[in-house]
């Protein structure tokens, strides 16, 4: 049985390059996180996951590892920085998490260097090798990054296998030696002390038979043959195994992981503690969410997993735009509804730096402001179809990563007391009005708001792992649950709407302004209107 400790916390995720930077490169470090340990204690968060900081070429953000043993130390600091970190962090009774990069390593990785060099180097079989030739790849599948799962190779002709960029070469699991490599290091970075894992594109790591054909593009098909492909769960039970004998935390990225099967995968005797639902995010060509897909996932997770199982639910992260400009209309007040929408519900709810001061997209207007691999591919092939450079950076830019990618906003010294030196991406205009400094002086912030919903996590069992149900769930705009003696109403648009509940009325308490509201039967909701109230005993 896996410990529990989880379900009462918070999580919040560091992408360290746009955290704070300590020492004036312009890019943020591991002692930028010790400095703000104070004020993630603060928020009340109970652990914090790091993205990669490992050694990589940043071609993809640092999902490409090129040592799994070694830091990247020019950017972001040495191993004694991170004992550090671990230190001080555990000190204030905080846990800290790192991604675990496994489907693919770098191409600047040794192991792949060697793998190129010949088809009988001894490495050759920890990547995956077919013969090829432009006109006959070994299959039609395409990467998330664009373009054929296959880049043909020289010195040997052959073509190798990736899920993301060709920067990107996929390991191959079928390999015991490979599975061996990858637990020895697991087991290494969980003696240094880290508290578990984000499990990167943990889905991915098994394939379809590579003679599958993909007979349809849209939707979610042309994943099909790489995501939870059967066979994943015998590498996924060896980790298990591992994971319990040092009680790590682990949430996986696993796309294709059904709800339905998401409960084994994390119930009391899963492989992993929690999983990150990818089907709530979809965004249309204008960059808008859709609040009915929205709305639809998150019941459907909940309910699924409530009999057995665990979520984790989350709003943004480093691959989203900003959710104030997704789902919401770039207002605060839409910022705090979806905070309440989501920060009650069952699971172990993930907060992305930022989120939590309203930080939104920014307006990038040139490509060379853009670093993320996938929205420059994008620019590019836009620009070959014929579009002019501005009509191709708005289709390329439009839910690009790099939104949720510019530096925190610290204060509204020059570059957002982010760093002293030149920012590795842009700073967002709007750090003047919009920083943890001017949120921290104001009760009535999107930040003092999550403060409180983080305690009332931590107060009350019914929030952190009580049941769920569901009211309005035909409702278009508005999400509402009961937990427990707690009703929790958002109305996630801008239109004011009446809501009328069943008699019996209730006596409830209303958590934020503290009003008494006797015997509850209608509820009129303004605009982005947000209700926690708690049932008063008779
Ligand atoms: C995950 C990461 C993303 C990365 C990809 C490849 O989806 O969140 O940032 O590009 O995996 O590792
Ligand atoms: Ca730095």
């Amino acid at each position: 049985m896996k410990s529990n400790w989880f379900k009462q916390a918070v999580g919040y995720q560091i992408y360290p390059k746009s955290f704070r930077d300590t020492n004036g490169d312009g890019i943020g470090d591991i002692n930028g996180i010790i400095e703000k340990l104070p004020y993630l204690k603060d928020l009340g968060v109970d652990f914090i996951w790091i993205n990669p900081i490992y050694k990589s070429p940043q071609f993809d953000g640092g999902y490409d590892i090129s040592d799994y043993y070694a830091l990247d130390e020019d950017r972001f600091g040495t191993m004694a920085d991170l004992q550090n970190l671990m230190m001080q962090a555990h000190s204030m009774g905080m846990k800290v998490i790192m991604d675990l990069v496994v489907n693919h390593t770098s191409n600047q990785h040794p192991w792949f260097i060697e793998s190129r060099k010949s088809k009988d180097n001894p490495y050759r079989d920890y990547y995956h090798w077919q013969p090829a030739t432009p006109d006959h790849l070994p299959n039609n599948w395409i990467s998330f990054f664009g373009g054929s799962t296959w880049t043909i190779d020289e010195p040997t002709g052959e073509a190798y296998f990736h899920v993301f960029s060709k920067e990107q070469p996929d390991l191959n699991w079928h390999n015991p030696k490979v599975r061996e490599e990858i637990y020895d290091m697991v087991r290494w970075w969980l003696e240094q002390g880290i508290d578990g894992f984000r499990l990167d594109a943990i889905s991915h790591i098994e394939k379809a038979p590579w003679d599958f054909e993909i007979k349809s593009f849209k939707d979610n098909s042309p994943w099909e043959p790489f995501m939870n492909v059967a066979g994943i769960e015998a590498y996924m039970a060896e980790f298990k195994k591992l994971f319990d004998e040092f009680d790590a935390l682990t949430v996986g990225e696993a796309s294709g992981v059904s709800s339905k099967e998401a409960t084994s995968w994390t119930d009391d005797h899963g492989y992993i503690d929690m999983i990150f639902e990818l089907e709530h995010s979809n965004k249309d060509d204008n960059g808008q969410g859709d609040l009915k897909l929205f709305k639809d996932t998150i019941m459907r997770w909940q309910e699924d997993l409530l009999a057995r199982g665990w979520n984790a639910p989350y709003l943004e992260n480093h691959d989203q735009p900003r959710v104030i400009d997704v789902l919401g209309d770039g207002t605060e007040a839409s910022a705090k509804a979806l905070a309440v929408a989501y920060m009650l519900l069952r699971g172990t709810p993930f907060i992305y730096q930022g989120q939590e001061i309203g930080m939104t997209n920014f307006d990038y207007t040139d490509i060379s402001q853009v670093d993320a691999t996938d929205t420059i591919y994008l620019y590019n092939e836009k620009l070959a179809e014929g579009l002019s450079k501005t009509a191709a950076l708005k289709v390329a830019t439009v839910n690009s990563r790099d939104h949720s990618r510019t530096p925190m906003q610290w204060d509204a010294t020059e570059n957002a007391g982010f760093t002293d030196g030149k920012p590795w991406l842009v700073i967002n205009p709007n750090y003047l009005e919009k920083n943890v400094a001017a949120a921290q002086t104001n009760p009535d912030s999107i930040l003092n708001l999550y403060k409180f919903l983080i305690q009332l996590r931590h107060e009350y069992q019914d929030i952190s792992e009580g049941h769920i149900t569901f009211l309005f769930p035909e409702h278009p705009a508005v999400l509402a649950y009961k937990r427990g003696e707690f009703l929790i109403v958002t109305n996630l648009s801008a239109t004011p709407t009446t809501i009328t509940f069943e008699r019996p009325g209730h006596d409830y308490q209303d958590m934020v302004t503290q009003a008494i509201v006797p015997d509850l039967l209608e509820l009129s909701l303004e605009s982005w209107a947000y209700r926690i109230y708690k049932k008063i005993k008779e």
